[in-house]
């Protein structure tokens, strides 16, 4: 019997996908870990967005609490249970100042990743026609899962560029005429995403901006998404980011994705909700209830009872001022090594450091994999957030103060000044 190509019949939309950019990442890393052990270089990972602490003690006891109660192991419903939405609710009044209706306006997720991927999937018409296909308006640089998401659904994700001229807060409309010219149709954008505090840039949003966008996101008919992973991440002189449902008006058409999993340091946990506009919500609802079944109950309970509690409040503000120190350590270490600090704006929000290469290399996935080869250190090159990233690099500061001081002393002596 001849052998089938099983290639072959793969989804038009998966033949063009790439292994996830952070797992190709670490691929190489595992591949060069006995050579870089061997000259004293073990890896450090700077690559991944990964709080390393424990979680608040609160969530932990009241997992351990109640996983042993009678019928925990049952399905609960996707939606979340009743005291799991609740507890949503009331994190949005109290720290945003926001009113969501738990019954129609909030819904659980598994992680914001996969909210945002099935929030693409109920908004996208799925074609493989190009000039068909309907578009999400993206920050550049920005979460590199938005791209492949976003094609896998069949539609075409198209950059708004985040640059230091523009202060990371680009006129949409100036978007729209660009998209114009290059040729696509304003009609077909179906939604805009936005990330405040942005990962990678650390930048944040001032009110009146979030405002233009949601002005933009109205006028223009179209889905306003809030990637607020960070929300809760700032520190120094940052105000508090904003819910974009703070926005007057905002409801008619946004909604707004949370996540457990920078906050509380529960990235394995998978934990996130969606909220904003009821329709959008039961949409992608009843999208996600075709393929998971909610969140374990246990889990839901632990969750919600960190996000009410103090403690948790407390836990924010305590690792908040660990990632400020790690900045510290960073900052004064890449001045040391000839990067010019001193005419950036250092960020005042999520872990992230945002650099430019050195000139002397050609592009930024040229820099990381030298670093990587020689020092062990592990970088993400800026080109893997978009085009608009290339030139710079990405270092995550979740890791113990010393061994970020370690990656600046191994790039000393390795030689990785900015002028050299
Ligand atoms: C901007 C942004 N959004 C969403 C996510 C996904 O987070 P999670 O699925 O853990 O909630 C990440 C993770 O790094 C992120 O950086």
């Amino acid at each position: 019997m001849a052998s089938v190509d099983i290639k072959s019949l793969y989804s038009e939309y998966v033949k063009s996908l790439e292994t996830y950019i952070m797992f190709r990442i670490k691929q190489e890393m595992l591949r060069l870990t006995p050579e870089l052990k061997a000259k004293k270089r073990a890896p450090i990972n700077l690559s991944m967005g990964a709080p390393v602490q424990a979680p608040p003690d609160v969530v932990l006891n009241s997992l351990k609490e109640c996983v042993t109660q009678p019928g925990i192991n049952l399905y609960s419903v996707p939606k979340g249970e009743a005291f799991f939405v609740e507890a949503v609710a009331q994190r949005m009044k109290k720290r945003f100042g926001v009113d969501v209706d738990p019954k129609t306006e909030v819904f659980s997720l598994i992680g914001s990743k996969e909210g945002l991927a099935n929030t693409f999937r109920a908004f996208i018409n799925p074609t493989t026609v190009e000039k068909e296909k309907d578009i999400i308006l993206i920050p550049d640089p920005g979460y590199a899962s938005y791209v492949d998401q976003i094609k896998v659904a069949g539609g075409m994700p198209y950059s708004i560029p985040l640059t230091a001229e523009n202060n990371y807060m680009p006129n949409l409309n100036e978007v729209i005429t660009q998209l114009e010219k290059d040729g696509y149709s304003a009609k077909k954008v179906k939604a805009i995403v936005i990330n405040y505090p942005n990962n990678p840039l650390g930048a944040t949003a001032t009110r009146n901006y979030l405002k233009h966008v949601v002005d933009f996101a109205k006028k223009m008919g179209i889905l306003l998404v809030s990637d607020a992973a960070y929300a809760d991440m700032y520190f120094g002189n940052e105000e508090a980011p904003a819910s974009i449902l703070e926005i007057e008006g905002a409801k008619d058409i946004a909604i707004e994705l949370h996540s457990f999993s920078k906050p509380y340091s529960m990235t394995g946990w998978r934990l996130g909700w969606v909220c904003g506009n009821k329709d959008a919500v039961g949409i992608i609802g009843k999208l996600k209830s075709t393929m998971d079944t909610g969140l374990f109950k246990a889990l839901q309970r632990a969750a919600a009872d960190v996000l009410v509690s103090e403690e948790g409040d407390k836990y924010i503000v305590e690792c908040n001022k660990m990632y400020q120190k790690k900045q510290e350590i960073a900052i004064k270490g890449f001045k040391e090594l000839g990067w010019n600090m001193d005419s950036m704006k250092v960020p005042g929000a999520t872990f992230y450091l945002w650099l430019p290469i050195p000139p002397s290399y050609k592009n930024s996935s040229e820099f990381a994999q030298k670093i990587l080869e020689t020092s062990g250190i592990v970088i993400v090159p800026g080109v893997a957030f978009g085009k608009y990233g290339e030139g710079f690099f990405r270092i995550s500061l979740v890791d113990s103060d010393e061994r970020i001081q370690e990656c600046i002393d191994r790039m000393k002596e390795d030689g990785f000044y900015y002028n050299k």
